[in-house]
């Protein structure tokens, strides 16, 4: 008996185990691929397979980018088999998973602390913080209730405005759609502080209304704080008919829905695109905000880690761009500039779909069905995957800040009434 009992908790244990280590990559390699000449570009895109089981995080735009995949053990020998035959540069990290249970999980002595903005938070501490400034601020800044996540999370829209009735154009930046990309919500709760608290940021206000809705995915991005589960979960947490997890929030857009970079199969962890578009609650959510703003809404930024890109529509194909593509492409570069004097590193250009197609993203619903002039995808960091460090955030964001400064400067001239007021006024001058 005794040992039957022994050999009962053996085998869960093997089986928890199992699960748990399958889960949470621990023994996953990294592998990064340094494609030199095209050839080695659409070799790599010839291993995305689903049966060769390989998680793509990052890849490459071309050559002297990096594509990065974790690789199950089971498949490591094919992937080295495939870097000798095509000639690859490349880079391993070995037990990637169990290196991240090191990594950083935010420790319980910050609730004795004040919130920092340069720090990773939970979502109760991040909607703490947004209460308290509405309250601080109650001239300026309001929080409108957009319901619940699929798990109960309360989920509010940050509108930062000097004047409600001004009917001035509408900057809606969204974060945190993909739960692992933790620098994407730590960067648009840093917006929100500095266009409340810096005076010099404010005059940005003036003329624009700012609309940030700062953790998309509440339920994903808690799942990737809690030591018992994943960090590198990307979807939501809705259960499905297999009872399976989860849908990829950026491929669940109702616009050319599922027609290209997107799995049918609910159980895979990574691009599921959902069983219809807007099956997530949090998809509607931003929808009814473009929706309820489509007429003064201008600019639409989506923030995701990671690799440095600042992308626009199409992202569904790569065979072609949209007819205004150049407005697109220039104010973005200008944006990147903006980003590199400031001392950042510059932003990669392009479209989404020339970078790698997927279909249903938010940033093609934005442009293509609500008709937002300005739409983009905004990639940020570059190294440490989707791990970027806390102590670096005091660096990073302020640089991302004077992108969204510039982003800022092109709504109000090309958009703010006031300004069109005083152009007109100069007509009718001209006229007499
Ligand atoms: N990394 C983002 C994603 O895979 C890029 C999205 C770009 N936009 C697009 N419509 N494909 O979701
Ligand atoms: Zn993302």
């Amino acid at each position: 008996m005794a040992a039957w009992i022994i050999f009962v908790i053996g085998l869960l244990s093997v089986w928890q185990v199992g699960c748990k280590r399958e889960e949470k990559y621990d023994d996953y390699s990294l592998i990064k691929l340094y494609p030199t000449n095209s050839k080695q570009v659409d070799a790599i895109r010839r291993l995305d397979e689903p049966e060769h089981k390989l998680k793509f995080l990052k890849r490459s735009r071309s050559y002297n980018d990096s594509t990065d995949i974790l690789v199950p053990p089971s498949e490591i020998n094919y992937v080295q088999d495939f870097i000798k035959t095509e000639n690859l540069e490349y880079e391993v990290k070995p037990n990637y998973g169990r290196y991240l249970e090191s990594a950083e999980r935010v420790p319980k002595r910050r609730i004795l602390r004040g919130f920092s903005i340069f720090e990773y938070h939970s979502f109760q501490a991040i909607q703490e913080y947004l209460e308290n400034v509405a309250k601080r601020h109650p001239d300026l800044v309001t929080l409108q209730n957009l319901g619940t996540s699929y798990q109960g999370r309360r989920m509010k829209l940050v509108k930062i405005s000097s004047d409600p009735n001004a009917n001035n154009p509408i900057i809606f930046i969204d974060a945190g759609i993909h739960a692992r990309e933790w620098v994407a919500p730590a960067m648009a709760l840093y917006l929100v502080h500095r266009l409340v608290n810096d005076p010099e940021a404010r005059q940005e206000l003036d003329g624009v209304d700012w609309y940030i809705l700062p953790v998309v995915n509440p339920d994903g991005y808690e799942y990737t704080r809690t030591s018992r589960s994943n960090r590198l979960w990307r979807k939501t947490r809705s259960k499905n008919n297999l009872g399976c997890f989860g849908v990829d929030g950026n491929r669940n857009y109702g616009f050319k829905w599922a027609v290209s970079g997107v799995s049918s199969n609910p159980c895979d962890t990574e691009t599921y695109a959902g069983p219809k578009p807007f099956s997530e609650v949090e998809t509607v959510m931003v929808r009814n905000v473009m929706m309820e703003n489509r007429n003064r809404l201008k600019l639409y930024v989506s923030l995701h880690s990671y690799g440095q890109y600042l992308v626009y529509p199409w992202g569904y194909t790569g065979d072609f761009l949209p007819k205004e593509w150049k407005k697109l492409d220039s104010l973005a570069r200008t944006v990147s500039d903006a980003v590199q004097r400031a001392g950042g590193k510059p932003f990669k250009v392009l479209s989404a779909g020339k970078w790698y197609p997927a279909a249903g993203g938010s940033d093609d619903f934005a442009y293509g069905v609500i008709g937002v002039p300005y739409s983009y995808t905004m990639e940020l960091t570059d190294g440490y995957e989707f791990l970027y460090p806390e102590r670096l955030l005091r660096v990073v964001l302020p640089q991302f800040f004077e992108g969204f400064r510039a982003f800022g400067a092109q709504i109000k001239k090309e958009f703010s009434p006031e300004l069109n007021d005083h152009r007109y006024r100069i007509t009718e001058m001209d006229i007499s």
